[in-house]
């Protein structure tokens, strides 16, 4: 792997707390993601399963995990399985785990790490002690379950050959632990961001009338890959001009034009963890007016966003007053009327019109992370922050979006070094 070695204690520490909410005499078991084709014989490149990877830091294909802590032997109270090398393998496709270096990885004795091969044979020993089973599917509320993972396989077969198991579900589980982000993951996602500051920083100087959206995308790349990221922890927007109305603009082709504005939502990815930064700067190096005043208004809505995110808050009413303080600033900015948003259908807010989409998201090994909206915000969540006035008959879209983590006291921006005031925007690309 391009990112350095993680203290194993981190896996150790979230399998413990996943045991922690088993119910009695449970096993897990956690499958990698597929190698996912592209055409005739190509692979698009291997993301592991973030279940997976959070609870072992195994970053391999054909990987899996059992756990059962209540097995009366404790050699089978945590098993991995890993894909056994070969000298064919070795060959096309280089190094794969040794025993030794997956207990290295993740702290899982190497006397219970096997081969795949072996799988039928020890979990034989091990299933019949146990009543209940958790199984792994992606609960995410917009999940796509149109590709059938590894994980979804592995339910089929398994009820097929052990129909009497008491089937339970691990999502809910995994969603109620990695919300909280333990202090390495949030070191590992610092990292992430930091190296998204310094793409932004190397984009402000090299933006200006007449670079083509792609070739801010190389540069971006350029910074992503000399920092041991892997690249963009998700496609990136490169939004000028009106392409910025466009939410999921990713086609990057436009020439930037003098006097527009340019969206760019991109962040790294470190070690499967997710940067996920929103800037929009001036292609020419200064705000007009007009720019200036929206500009101005999404990053008060922001910070008033920000006081809100901290302990005890709700996600639906944290939603629900971001909305109306972003009806005042549209008020402000005279795209709304007063009258017609104190008239307005509740269910219909006017803003929408300017502001269509979430004011935040979880963050972390996912880039819209699992995580239970209806659960009260808790210290160690992280969340986005993203406000967006959009106005296509101006060919105007700005959004700014930080990651912001919840401390005891309130929260921590973890973009607070990365520029987002107009003026420094305007210094740092004028210099
Ligand atoms: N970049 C994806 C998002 O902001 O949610
Ligand atoms: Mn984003
Ligand atoms: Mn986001």
């Amino acid at each position: 792997m391009r990112y350095l070695p993680i203290d194993n204690q981190l896996f150790v520490s979230n399998r413990q707390r996943l045991i922690a909410l088993l119910k009695p005499k449970s096993m897990v078991v956690v499958n990698a993601n597929d190698i996912m084709p592209t055409n005739a014989d190509g692979t698009m490149v291997f993301r592991q399963n973030n279940d997976l990877f959070y609870l072992t830091g195994v970053d391999q294909e054909e990987t899996r995990l059992v756990l059962f802590p209540d097995h009366p032997d404790p050699k089978f109270r945590e098993v991995l399985f890993l894909r056994e090398t070969s000298e064919l393998i070795e060959i096309w496709e280089g190094h794969k785990l040794t025993k030794a270096e997956a207990e290295q990885v993740t702290g899982i004795t190497q006397k219970q790490v096997y081969w795949t091969s072996q799988y039928e044979q020890i979990f034989g020993q091990m299933v019949f002690e146990a009543e209940h089973v958790y199984l792994n599917t992606n609960e995410h509320s917009r999940a796509d379950v149109a590709v059938q993972t590894r994980d979804a396989r592995y339910i089929d077969s398994f009820r097929q050959q052990y129909p009497l198991h008491h089937l339970e579900r691990l999502a809910p589980l995994m969603h109620h632990l990695r919300a909280i982000k333990q202090p390495q993951e949030i070191a590992l996602l610092q990292t992430a961001i930091d190296t998204t500051d310094a793409m932004f920083r190397r984009l402000l100087g090299f933006i200006k009338p007449g670079v083509w959206e792609y070739e801010i995308e190389a540069e971006m790349m350029h910074e992503f890959l000399r920092n041991r990221s892997r690249g963009a922890a998700y496609t990136p927007i490169i939004a000028s001009g009106a392409n910025a109305c466009v939410l999921h603009y990713i086609d990057n082709s436009a020439q930037c034009q003098d006097g527009d504005v340019i969206l760019l939502d991109i962040g790294a990815e470190y070690a499967n963890y997710n940067a996920d930064m929103t800037r929009s700067v001036p292609v020419n190096g200064r705000f007009t007016a007009r720019q200036r005043a929206v500009y101005e208004e999404v990053l008060r809505v922001m910070n008033e966003a920000k006081q809100l995110l901290r302990p005890g808050n709700l996600w639906d009413e944290y939603h629900r007053e971001v909305g109306s303080v972003m009806e005042s600033e549209l008020i402000n900015l005279r795209l709304l009327d007063r009258t017609d948003v104190a008239n307005q259908n509740p269910d219909t807010p006017l803003y929408k019109k300017y502001f269509m989409h979430g004011t935040s998201h979880f963050l972390g090994l996912d880039v819209h992370d699992v995580g239970n909206k209806y659960r009260r915000m808790e210290p160690g969540m992280v969340f986005t922050v993203e406000p967006g006035i959009y106005i296509r008959d101006e060919k105007l879209g700005i959004r700014l979006e930080n990651n912001v983590l919840i401390t005891e006291t309130g929260n921590v921006d973890l973009m607070a070094n990365i520029p987002i005031e107009a003026d420094a925007i305007e210094e740092l690309m004028n210099n």
